[in-house]
């Protein structure tokens, strides 16, 4: 069976109203605080994605039961100290970054060494980030040569709390940080640069021990250890990340118009609404409401000419960090030469994402300037594609095959996509959700 895609057509107009995935952030972390909760935890409109199926299977390896089920999850959780297993245990992050750093956090306590593995994407990524300050606990993290997976981990019984400066705006650093402290006597610190705060929200939401002070461009976090974890009846909220494809398709197509319903509108994750509407695209935010302490509301899309080029200002870089590819898309389309700078973290996501936004553009006939961590893209408001465009080799990036589908049904031209299985990454209904705005 072919695992690739052909398009060779723009979208027709369309006028729908569609509901996105669950949040893959929040559906993660679900799992692995209801692992630790007591007693059983249900969740409604969990995503259920390679990722957070990982999740599941850290969690049963850990001892920890599950019900997967697409109307509601239950974890049945033991307790804060509930993890029992047996020795020379492997735990499988498979794709996902944010499993992986966060369930270190959890296991800065283990008595026996856990080897931790990856696909071969996640292989290549960054683990001495998250090493360096859970070694400081008081954990044993060995790394492979290269700083990568697969790794090994030893806990301590004898852990003693970090001052952690978190600088390169990674929710999964902090957020795994947060976790150590959870397990830790006395007073974590850290002081984060702003990113996603989905794991202070449900600590706070739990009553957990933490303060959070704010200021413009950091967080402090103060995180004491945690005795118990009530059980966490969620229903998800969708998922931002996965909205962007379809604000981008509206937004690009001619006389369309979309509502996507219930989307987690948290301000550390709108950096995509931010920098779409200074470029001109017409987004309007309906119903808003808050849901244990996330921000929801339906995003309304319509499409858009006369887009203009924008200089992007860094502060928005780590609400959109997901989110660049698609947003480069919208600067193929604009009136003028984009910028987008201090993408450093880029590069260190599933792909290297800088190098595969102005490989794509560049196919469409796009120019860009790539610097090791910036972009110029000279836009075209006026541009048609007639050629043959093939996208592959791209490690599976999800959000490569994504936006490359997004731009061919709105540049036109003749696409072959491969690897469409990438989509069960994070969003395995996207393409059906596609065939939807097209009947
Ligand atoms: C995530 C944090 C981000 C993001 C990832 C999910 C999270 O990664 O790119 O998709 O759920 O904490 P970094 O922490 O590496 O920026």
């Amino acid at each position: 069976m072919t695992n690739s895609i052909k398009i060779k057509k723009k979208i027709n107009k369309f006028n729908k109203k569609i509901r996105v995935s669950g949040d893959k952030s929040l559906s993660i972390r679900w799992v692995l605080f209801s692992s630790l909760a007591n007693g059983k935890s249900t969740a409604k409109n969990l995503l259920l994605s390679e990722d957070v199926l990982a999740a599941f299977n850290a969690i049963k390896k850990l001892g920890i039961k599950s019900k997967i089920n697409t109307k509601e999850c239950v974890i049945y959780g033991k307790g804060i100290d509930g993890y029992k297993y047996n020795n020379k245990l492997i735990l499988d992050a498979k794709n996902s970054g944010t499993l992986g750093r966060l369930i270190l956090g959890l296991l800065i306590n283990t008595p026996k060494i856990i080897k931790l593995i990856g696909d071969k994407s996640l292989s290549k990524r960054d683990f001495k980030r998250i090493a360096v300050p859970l070694n400081k606990f008081g954990a044993k993290i060995k790394l492979s040569k290269q700083n990568n997976l697969p790794l090994t981990i030893l806990g301590s019984q004898n852990l003693k709390p970090i001052k952690y400066k978190e600088n390169r705006g990674s929710a999964q650093c902090k957020s795994s940080v947060i976790f150590a402290g959870m397990r830790t006597n006395g007073t974590t610190i850290i002081k984060a640069k702003k990113s996603r705060n989905h794991t202070e929200l449900l600590s706070k939401h739990l009553s957990l021990p933490i303060k959070i002070k704010s200021n413009k461009n950091f967080d402090l976090i103060e995180i004491r250890k945690v005795k118990k974890i009530d059980k966490l009846n969620y229903d998800i909220p969708s998922d931002i990340s996965s909205a962007a494809f379809f604000i981008v398709l509206t937004a690009l197509s001619k006389n369309s118009k979309l509502t996507i319903t219930n989307v987690n509108i948290n301000p550390t994750r709108t950096g995509i609404i931010t920098i779409l509407k200074k470029m001109g695209v017409k987004i309007n935010i309906k119903n808003k409401r808050i849901y244990k302490g996330e921000k929801i509301a339906n995003v309304q899309i319509i499409s858009s000419s006369n887009i203009k080029a924008i200089n992007c200002p860094p502060t928005l870089n780590s609400g959109a960090i997901d989110e660049f590819l698609i947003i480069f898309l919208v600067a193929a389309k604009a009136d003028g030469i984009s910028y987008f700078k201090n993408l450093d973290e880029l590069n260190q996501k599933e792909s290297p994402r800088l190098f595969w936004g102005a490989k794509i553009l560049n196919k469409m006939g796009i120019k860009t300037i790539t610097k090791k961590n910036s972009i110029k893209i000279f836009g075209n408001p006026n541009l048609i594609i007639n050629k043959k465009i093939i996208i592959k080799e791209f490690l599976k990036d999800h959000r490569v095959f994504m936006t490359s589908v997004i731009a061919a049904l709105t540049f036109g031209g003749n696409w072959t996509i491969h690897d469409k299985d990438s989509i069960k990454t994070s969003f395995p209904k996207f393409l059906k959700l596609i065939n939807k705005l097209k009947k």
